[in-house]
């Protein structure tokens, strides 16, 4: 197959002949190839040759003029350059081992067949020629093409001989998988649950790197139940795997949460790309295990747990090395107040309990609301509808009572410091207690978030609580 005519990016025709210079056997290699043979986008681009690839890079940096030097990462023997918006990397064919013990690979230099050797997939080894006499051509040594025809992820050599290079690849095949919506093959697979200890060699980052790909994928649950299938999600996510299973007592049974989890999040991912949104739909029904209860009267009970599976979501962010930020608190607040919309459904509910919710969740309503329609996951079409209107009359009774409360924004007229300036008192519990008494009147609906309503109604707790007026606000 020659693919000269769908090498459009220019660079190609520099590389060929920044490489006919130094007389370095050059190809594209890797994601590219993929990609291209797929008609994906693909952004970073692979390049290898016989011979030093920091040689190759800083020539083809000098024949684009760019201001810039390649970045050289010497203990690998691989430079980069970075040219309109795009990162193109070059490295010298290698012949390469991990020793068992060690991260740190041996590294020998090798020909263009030892390097496809090396790939983690056949579809992943596929390489073009950018030299004179093969430009174009594709080089597919493990038939790549027939993989990406049959939609199959499959090591290139034995499975054991692949994971035990980089045991990362377990977790990689799974993300291509789920990305692609490829199979795995069997044998390949059974390599996985071979060598799935092995992945504890490997950092956090890069394991979280890639599941939180599998999260971002068109349907999540397909790489989780491949994950929980190979015995990998034992391993880097047990609390996921504890979701599993389903009890019986007296013929009452629970649903199974794992797979429940896995509806929801497949649900979230057909409304948002937001990664978030989703790790929020992961772990909405966390605590599920840990709070489980049978009561004879009403069978299976899981009381509290948004409330400790909120607690739970530092611990996992932390544990997996995702984002301590305003990410991992959104993500808290959402599984905190999950079943919160379902308690405003009743016809009766009070504004002050609307007012409350959304004074809660702040800016991030509509990101519950697309949660809790997820969390719907009952098989029967006419119960999903009725939830799904009672859904939306709460959303219309929002919209009324932000209309007129604007609490979303909730900014108080009572502060802290208002409270010690009137009183003459410095920061303080009673400061503190008087600030909560006039927001919990607001949410109420007692008074009015205005200077009218809540600056007297602060005087008059501070006199009730024995403080003196020492400066008039109003
Ligand atoms: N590779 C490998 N083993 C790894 C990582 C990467 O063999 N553990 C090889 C594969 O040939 C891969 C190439 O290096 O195609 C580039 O890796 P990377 O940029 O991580 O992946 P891409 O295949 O480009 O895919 P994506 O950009 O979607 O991550």
């Amino acid at each position: 197959m020659n693919l000269s005519e769908r090498l459009d990016n220019p660079i190609f025709r520099t590389i060929q002949s920044c490489a006919s210079k130094l007389n370095l056997e050059t190809y594209v290699i890797g994601g590219f190839v993929r990609d291209l043979l797929l008609n994906r986008p693909s952004k970073d681009i692979d390049f290898v040759c016989v011979g030093s690839g920091i040689e190759l890079a800083k020539a083809v940096s000098k024949a684009l003029n760019l201001k810039k030097e390649p970045v050289i990462f010497k203990n690998y023997g691989t430079a980069m350059i970075s040219f309109k918006d795009q990162e193109f990397e070059f490295v010298g064919a290698r012949k390469e081992s991990y020793s068992r013990e060690s991260r740190n690979p041996t590294v020998e230099n090798g020909t263009l067949e030892d390097d496809q050797n090396r790939r983690d997939f056949t579809i992943n080894a596929l390489a073009i020629g950018l030299n004179n006499h093969n430009y174009g051509e594709l080089i597919d040594p493990f038939n790549g093409v027939e993989d990406l025809r049959d939609h199959m992820i499959r090591t290139p050599l034995e499975p054991g001989v692949t994971f035990s290079d980089d045991p990362l690849r377990m977790m990689r095949a799974i993300r291509f998988a789920s990305q692609l919506q490829f199979d795995i093959d069997g044998n390949t697979f059974g390599g996985i649950m071979d060598h799935v200890d092995r992945i504890e060699i490997v950092s956090q980052e890069r394991i979280t790197d890639e599941l939180n790909k599998i999260i971002l994928s068109l349907l999540p649950s397909y790489g989780f139940k491949l994950l929980f299938q190979s015995g990998l999600l034992k391993k880097v996510f047990p609390e996921m795997v504890d979701l599993h299973g389903v009890e019986v007592i007296r013929k009452k049974a629970h649903k199974d949460n794992f797979y429940h989890t896995l509806k929801v999040l497949d649900n979230v991912a057909e409304v948002s790309n937001d990664l978030w949104l989703r790790w929020a739909a992961i772990l909405h029904d966390i605590a599920k295990p840990a709070t489980k209860r049978f009561n004879d009267r009403v069978g299976w009970t899981f009381h509290g747990h948004e409330d400790k599976g909120a607690r739970m979501v530092p611990h996992i962010f932390r544990r997996l090395k995702l984002p301590l930020n305003e990410h991992m608190k959104f993500v808290q607040k959402l599984v905190r107040l999950h079943l919160r919309p379902i308690a405003l459904v009743k016809e009766e509910v009070t504004d002050s309990a609307v007012r409350r919710l959304l004074y809660e969740t702040g800016e991030d309503v509509e990101e519950l609301m697309k949660l809790c329609k997820a969390d719907i996951t009952s098989k029967d079409h006419n119960r999903v509808q009725k939830y799904l209107n009672n859904f939306a009359r709460v959303e219309e009774k929002m919209i009324e009572v932000e209309k007129k409360d604007k609490v979303r924004n909730f900014q108080p007229i009572v502060t802290g410091e208002l409270i010690m300036e009137t009183f003459g008192v410095p920061p303080s519990r009673v400061v503190g207690d008087i600030k909560n008494e006039v927001r919990e009147a607001i949410l109420e609906g007692t008074i009015k978030n205005s200077e009218k309503e809540a600056i007297p109604f602060m005087i008059g707790i501070g006199e009730r609580l024995g403080l003196v007026r020492i400066k008039d606000i109003v």
